[in-house]
C-alpha cells in the first residue's frame, strides 16, 4: 500500500485516540470533536489514495445524499433527542458493515478460508443485529411505539434460541462457504434477535441499550477492517466498540444494575403496563408559587441546584444560571452548588454540556459522591424537572424499577423546592414520595418560566 497512505492512517488513528481523551472532559469536549472530524477527513484521504476508485461518481453521489440528510438534522435536532439520533446512525453505520459484509462474500465466495469466512459471518450478524435493534430503541425513544418492555414467559428462551440459530448458520457457512443461501437466512435471523431483544426492554433502559448498540457496531466495523486488511478500519472499529462498552458498564453501574440486567430483564413492564405511565393519585399535595420559594431563598445560604431532564425540555439552563447568580448576589456567605446525577436526563454529560453551555463553572459541578454530604446541611435543594435520581423508592421499596439506584439525597434537605408542571412520574414512570414530605415546596410550570419568576422574585425583596 502507498506509504503516505500508511502515514495519514496513523495520523488518523492518533487523532481518533485524542478525540476520546479530549471528549471525556467538558473543558476539551470541543478539540476532542474537532480532532475527530480531522481524523476521519484525514482517513477518507488516505482511502482515496490507497486505492484505485472505479465508480467515483457514484461515491460523490452518495456523500451529497447523505451530507443534505444529515447536515440539516444535526443543525435542527433538539438536545433532547440526541440519544434517538444516535440510534439513528448506529442503524446506518451497521446496516452498511453488514451489507459490505455480504457484497465481499459475494465477491470472495466460493474460495473463503476458514479464518476469513468466521471474521465475515461474526461481523455480519452483529451489523445486521445492531440495525433492527437500533431502528427499535429509535422508535423507543421517538414514541412512534409504546416504550414498555414487550415481554412473555420464555421470551428470553425465544430471543437466545434466534442468535443461537444465526450463530449455527455462520457456523455452516465456514465449513460450506459456497452455500449462498445460508447468508440470507443468517442475516434473517441476526435482523429478527436484534428486533427481539431490544423490543424486550423497557424504554428508560434505551441509552443503555444504544450504549451497547454502539459497541456491537464498533465490534463489526473491527471485524470488517480484518477481512478488507483495512487497519484504520480495524482502529476506529476497536475504539468505536470499547468506548461503547465502557459507557453502558458506567450507565449501569449508576443506576447499580447489571448488564445482563438491562439486557434481559424487562425492567420498567410491570408499572408502566398498570400506569400507562400516569400513576394513580390517591394523596395531594399543596402547590406554592414563585414568590414562597423565592421567600425561603431569601434567608438560604446553602443551596443545592438538581438538574434533570425536564431542564433540558425547558432549555432552563440559562434561568437556573441566573437563579444561582442572583442568590449569591445576596452576600458572601451564600454558596450555590449543582448536583449531577451520573443519569440524569437521556444521556450522558446531558446536564454538564447544558450548564457549560449557560456557563455555570465547571468546579460547581459536583458529582453524586461529592454533593450527597452537602445536603443535610442544606437549607435548600432546588430540583429543576428531575424525578427519578431523587426517587427515594430507589433505596426502599424493593418492587420499584428505580431500586438499587444510587441517588442525590434531596430528601435531607431542610427544604426542597419541585419545579415541574404536573405531578406526572419520570421516564421509570414511579410516584415520587418526595412531593408528599412536609418540607417539599411543589411549584408547578415550565422550568424556564419559573425560575424566571423565582429570580425576579428575590431580586425585589
Ligand atoms: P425523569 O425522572 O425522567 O423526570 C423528568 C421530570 O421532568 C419529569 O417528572 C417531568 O415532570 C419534568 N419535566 C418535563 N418537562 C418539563 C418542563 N418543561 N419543565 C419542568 N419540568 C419538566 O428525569 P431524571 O430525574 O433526569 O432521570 C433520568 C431518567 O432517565 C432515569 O430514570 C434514568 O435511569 C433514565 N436514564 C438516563 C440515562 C442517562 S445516560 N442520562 C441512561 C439510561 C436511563 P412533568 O411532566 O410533570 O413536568
Amino acid at each position: 500500500m502507498n506509504l503516505a497512505a500508511q502515514y495519514l492512517y496513523a495520523l488518523s488513528a492518533t487523532l481518533f485516540i485524542l478525540s476520546l481523551k479530549w471528549m471525556s472532559e467538558v473543558k476539551t469536549s470541543r478539540r476532542g470533536n474537532w480532532a475527530a472530524i480531522a481524523g476521519m477527513m484525514i482517513a477518507v484521504a488516505a482511502t482515496f489514495m490507497a486505492y484505485h476508485v472505479l465508480h467515483i461518481g457514484l461515491l460523490a453521489a452518495a456523500a451529497v445524499v447523505g451530507a443534505v440528510i444529515g447536515i440539516p438534522i444535526a443543525m435542527k435536532l433538539p438536545m433532547t433527542a440526541v440519544p434517538q439520533r444516535t440510534a439513528m446512525s448506529h442503524a446506518f453505520g451497521s446496516l452498511a458493515v453488514a451489507l459490505i459484509g455480504v457484497a465481499e462474500y459475494h465477491q470472495r465466495a466460493p474460495n473463503i478460508d476458514a479464518f476469513t469466512m468466521s471474521i465475515l459471518a461474526s461481523e455480519m450478524i452483529l451489523g445486521f443485529l445492531t440495525f433492527t435493534g437500533s431502528c427499535v430503541a429509535f422508535a423507543k425513544l421517538q414514541e412512534l411505539i409504546p416504550g414498555r418492555p414487550f415481554v412473555y414467559k420464555g421470551r428470553n428462551v425465544v430471543n437466545l434460541a434466534t442468535l443461537a440459530a444465526a450463530a449455527a448458520l455462520a457456523v455452516a457457512l465456514v465449513l460450506h462457504p459456497g452455500r449462498e443461501l445460508l447468508v440470507p437466512a443468517m442475516a434473517a435471523c441476526a435482523l429478527l434477535f436484534g428486533f427481539l431483544l431490544v423490543m424486550a426492554i423497557g424504554g428508560a433502559d434505551m441509552p443503555t441499550v444504544i450504549a451497547i448498540l454502539n459497541s456491537y457496531a464498533g465490534l463489526s466495523a473491527a471485524g470488517l477492517g480484518f477481512v478488507l486488511n483495512s487497519k484504520i478500519l480495524v482502529v476506529a472499529g476497536t475504539l468505536d466498540g470499547s468506548s461503547g462498552l465502557i459507557l453502558a458498564l458506567v450507565m449501569s453501574k449508576a443506576m447499580n444494575r447489571s448488564f445482563l440486567n438491562v439486557l434481559f430483564g424487562g425492567v420498567g413492564a410491570a408499572p408502566a403496563a398498570a400506569s400507562n405511565g400516569q400513576p394513580k393519585q390517591t394523596r395531594s399535595v399543596k402547590a406554592y408559587l414563585p414568590e414562597d420559594a423565592a421567600a425561603i431563598l431569601e434567608e438560604a445560604r446553602t443551596v443545592v441546584i438538581v438538574p434533570g431532564y425536564g431542564m433540558a425540555v425547558a432549555q432552563a439552563q440559562h434561568a437556573v444560571k441566573e437563579l444561582a447568580d442572583a442568590i449569591r448576589a445576596r452576600g458572601e456567605d451564600r454558596k450555590v452548588v449543582y448536583a449531577i446525577h451520573p443519569v440524569a436526563g437521556r444521556m450522558p454529560g446531558h446536564m454538564n454540556v447544558l450548564l457549560a453551555e449557560a456557563q455555570v463553572p465547571y468546579d460547581r459541578l459536583l458529582e453524586m459522591n461529592e454533593a450527597n454530604p452537602i445536603f443535610p446541611e442544606a437549607d435548600m435543594a432546588i430540583v429543576v424537572g428531575a424525578n427519578d435520581v431523587v426517587n427515594p423508592a430507589a433505596r426502599t421499596k424493593a418492587d420499584s424499577p428505580l431500586y438499587g439506584m444510587p441517588i442525590l439525597d434531596v430528601d435531607k434537605a431542610r427544604s426542597a423546592v419541585f419545579i415541574k408542571r404536573s405531578m406526572n412520574p419520570g421516564f421509570a414512570g414511579v410516584d415520587n414520595e418526595l412531593f408528599y414530605l412536609p418540607q417539599t415546596m411543589m411549584v408547578f410550570g415550565d422550568a424556564k418560566k419559573v425560575l424566571t419568576a423565582i429570580t425576579a422574585a428575590l431580586k425585589q425583596a
